[in-house]
């Protein structure tokens, strides 16, 4: 394991998705260094099978331990439902964290799960692996799943907010309307970016929208403590991405707030 301090957290997804769960990590502990890596060139990951996205999981991971991280954070619940335990394997003694035990573990916080209803892409949706998630701690909750594949290139295009965005939403959440759920997690990195536009779609004020992006960043802080690798002289965030590196700054910028001017395009 690497025991330096200085190291950098690596954080991955297929595109800009991730960067959700990056903006938490920012947050939550701004003396880190923080790579993330987008494979904008494959993105989206959520339509192919699951011998595809494990072989580029590998590859981002192979990729983080040459830049000798200190930890991994799967950022892609597409890539959490497939290739977890690869990843980790891989890894050997670097923690990797996943966003789907972050949601789980959010969305079964909230006082009454006694129905949850779970988005995301159909890799996830096809993997159930919220459900097997959610049921290995509560048997009896019931769970509906929606895939909305057509959410990740409408998010990598920027149409959040849109009308073509909302009719989108409309369409998938539709299978919500007739089922009483308590809360609705957000199974895919990229749809947080849709956050102010899904409650009015939803239609229900008492659904609470789950993100499992700060529940990630603090069991990021917490293991850091534990294993006394907090930086704290550190805060730098760079990028790597497979594609069209200028793109994903101008998106990555209007997503953080802030400057993001280290964006090198890398090819795996
Ligand atoms: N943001 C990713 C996820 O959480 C991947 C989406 C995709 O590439 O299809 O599933």
């Amino acid at each position: 394991m690497s025991s330096n301090k200085q190291a950098s957290i690596g954080i991955f997804d297929s595109g800009i998705g991730g960067l959700t769960v990056a903006k938490a990590v920012i947050d939550a502990l701004p003396n880190e260094n923080i790579i993330y890596f987008g494979d904008t060139a494959r993105v989206p990951y959520g339509i192919k099978s699951e011998e595809t996205i494990r072989e580029y999981a590998l590859e981002i991971t192979d990729f983080l331990l040459s830049k000798g991280v200190k930890m991994i954070l799967i950022a892609c619940n597409t890539v959490s439902a497939s290739a977890k335990n690869d990843a980790l394997e891989k890894a050997g003694n670097i923690p990797v964290l996943d966003v789907i035990t972050s949601g789980t573990k959010t969305a079964l916080a909230h006082k009454s799960n006694s129905h949850i209803g779970v988005i995301g892409t159909l890799a996830t949706v096809n993997s159930k692996a919220y459900e097997k998630s959610i049921h290995a701690i509560t048997p009896e909750t019931k769970v509906t799943q929606q895939a909305c594949p057509l959410l990740v290139p409408l998010a990598e295009e920027g149409w959040i907010d849109n009308d073509i965005a909302t009719k989108t939403l409309g369409n998938y959440l539709s299978v919500f309307e007739h089922v009483d759920i308590d809360s609705l997690i957000l199974g895919c990195t990229h749809y947080p970016l849709f956050k102010d536009v899904i409650p009015g779609v939803l239609n229900s004020g008492s659904v609470e929208i789950i993100d499992s992006a700060e529940s990630i960043a603090e069991t990021a802080k917490n293991t850091l403590k534990e294993l006394g690798l907090l930086n704290e002289n550190g805060g730098s965030f760079s990028c790597f991405v497979t594609d069209r590196p200028q793109r994903f700054q101008q998106l990555a910028e209007r997503f953080l707030g802030r400057k993001v001017s280290d964006v090198v395009i890398t090819h795996l």
